[in-house]
C-alpha cells in the first residue's frame, strides 16, 4: 500500500515537472492557475494541473502532449484541452474573459490576457496565477490578494455579482469552506444569502444542479456541506429527514436527490428507481417494521431498489434482521413456474406473474412445503 502511494507521488511530480519544463522552454506565455496554485500553497496534493495560455491553448496542449504522451481531448468552443496521464489531469485553457448573457446561464467566451482571465473567476483563492513562461518564470499574479485569503482561511468572491452570474458558486463556496476548514468572508456570506433568497438555485438547469450535488457527495466532508446547505436554506430538509440520511456518501447522495423537486433532474431510469425508493423510505420502513412473516417481509421489500434496502439497517439497525431474511429469501427457488400454469390451463397469461407470486408467498410461509403440495394447490385452483 505504502509503496503504491509513493510511486503515485513520484509520477505526479514528474507530470507537473514535465508541464513546467515544457512551457519554460517554449515560446508560449503560460501560467499555473486555479486549484493547482491554491492547493500547492496549502501544501495539499492536487491531481489536477490547471494551466492558462495567453493565445491558442489547444495548439499549446497538442505540443505539450507530444512530450507527455497522454490522452488528449480538446473543446474548440471553449478553447480548452485536457490531457489524462498516469491518473493525473492537465487542463490547458486559452486565457479568456466571460460575459454572462443572463444570470445563471453559461457565459460567452472571448480571448484575453491572464489578468482578465483571473477577473472572471469565482473566489480570490482560485484567482492566483504563477508564470511558467520563459520570460517571467515564477512571477505571481495575485490581483485579489488570494494568498492573503488563503493565509487567513477565507472564501471571498471577487465581486458583488458573482453568485448571481453563476449560482453553482454557492455550492462551490460551501465545498471549499468545509474541505479546507475556511470561513466565508462576511460580505461573501451576505451575498450568498441574498442570492439564495432571490431563488438563484432554481434558475440553474437540472444537469447543472445534479452535477453540483454529485460534487458535494464526492467530498470527504459531505455531511458538513449538507448541514450548511440546510443552514443557508439551499435545501429544505426537516430535522426528521436528517435522521433518515444514510451514513455512506453514495446512499446519502440518492437520499438527498429524493428531497429535490421531482422531474427537475436528468436521472437515468436506474437512478430514478433508487430516488423514488428513497422518497418512500419511511413508509417502507414502517411496513417492514410491521411485517412478521416471511411473505410480508418479501412483499415489503421486493419492489424496492437495492440501494434503499441497503440504507434501511443503516438508518434503523433494528431492521437489519429483516433485511437479512429478505436477502436469503431472494435465493429461494420457487416450487412452480409458468410452465406448470400452462400445463394446468391457466388463462390469461398476463395473470401468471400474479399467480406465481401468490404461490411463492405461500411457499415462503411454509403453507406449501414441497413442489407436490404446490402442484396440488394449483390443481385445486384451476378447478375454480
Ligand atoms: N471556476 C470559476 N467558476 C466556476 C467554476 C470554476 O471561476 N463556476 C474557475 C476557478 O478559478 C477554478 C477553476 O475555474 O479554480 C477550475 O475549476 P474546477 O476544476 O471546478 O475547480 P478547482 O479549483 O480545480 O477545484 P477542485 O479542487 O474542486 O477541483
Amino acid at each position: 500500500m505504502a509503496r503504491s502511494k509513493y510511486s503515485a507521488k513520484k509520477k505526479k511530480k514528474s507530470v507537473s515537472r514535465k508541464v513546467i519544463d515544457f512551457f519554460a522552454g517554449s515560446e508560449h506565455r503560460a501560467y499555473l492557475v486555479g486549484g493547482y496554485v491554491r492547493d500547492s500553497t496549502l501544501g495539499r496534493e492536487s491531481i489536477d494541473i490547471d494551466v492558462v495560455v495567453e493565445g491558442d491553448g489547444i495548439s499549446a496542449a497538442r505540443k505539450l502532449n507530444a512530450v507527455l504522451k497522454g490522452k488528449i481531448v480538446s473543446h474548440p468552443d471553449f478553447g480548452t484541452a485536457s490531457i489524462d496521464i498516469d491518473g493525473y489531469r492537465v487542463d490547458i485553457a486559452s486565457a479568456r474573459t466571460e460575459k454572462y448573457p443572463s444570470p445563471a446561464h453559461l457565459p460567452h467566451v472571448y480571448p484575453s490576457t491572464i489578468v482578465e482571465d483571473l477577473n472572471r473567476r469565482d473566489f480570490t483563492i482560485n484567482a492566483i496565477a504563477m508564470s511558467i513562461s520563459r520570460t517571467n518564470f515564477g512571477e505571481i499574479f495575485d490581483p485579489f490578494d488570494g494568498l492573503s485569503d488563503i493565509k487567513h482561511k477565507l472564501v471571498r468572491v471577487l465581486h458583488r455579482g458573482s453568485f448571481i452570474d453563476d449560482p453553482t458558486r454557492i455550492f462551490r463556496a460551501l465545498r471549499y469552506k468545509n474541505r479546507f476548514q475556511f470561513k466565508l468572508e462576511d460580505e461573501t456570506e451576505r451575498l450568498m444569502r441574498e442570492a439564495v433568497k432571490a431563488g438563484m438555485i432554481m434558475k440553474l438547469s437540472g444537469p447543472r444542479i445534479l452535477n453540483e450535488v454529485a460534487l458535494v457527495f464526492a467530498e470527504e466532508t459531505y455531511a458538513e456541506i449538507v448541514s450548511d446547505l440546510i443552514h443557508y436554506g439551499i435545501l429544505t430538509l426537516k430535522r426528521r429527514d436528517l435522521r433518515l440520511m444514510p451514513s455512506t456518501s453514495e446512499l446519502a447522495f440518492y437520499f438527498l436527490l429524493s428531497k429535490l423537486p421531482r422531474n427537475m433532474l436528468p436521472l437515468t431510469r436506474e437512478m430514478k428507481k433508487v430516488v423514488d425508493g428513497f422518497r418512500k423510505i419511511e413508509d417502507t420502513m414502517d411496513k417492514l417494521h410491521r411485517s412478521g412473516t416471511k411473505s410480508k417481509i418479501y412483499n415489503a421489500l421486493s419492489p424496492v431498489a437495492e440501494e434503499v434496502i441497503e440504507a434501511m439497517p443503516i438508518v434503523n439497525p433494528q431492521l437489519s434482521d429483516k433485511t437479512k431474511i429478505f436477502h436469503n429469501l431472494r435465493h429461494v427457488k420457487p416450487f412452480i413456474t409458468g410452465k406448470d400454469l400452462k400445463k394446468y390451463g391457466f388463462k390469461p397469461e398476463n395473470m401468471y406473474s400474479k399467480i406465481l407470486h401468490s404461490v411463492f408467498l405461500l411457499q415462503l410461509d411454509k403453507k406449501l412445503k414441497s413442489r407436490r403440495d404446490a402442484l396440488a394447490y394449483l390443481k385445486n385452483l384451476s378447478k375454480n
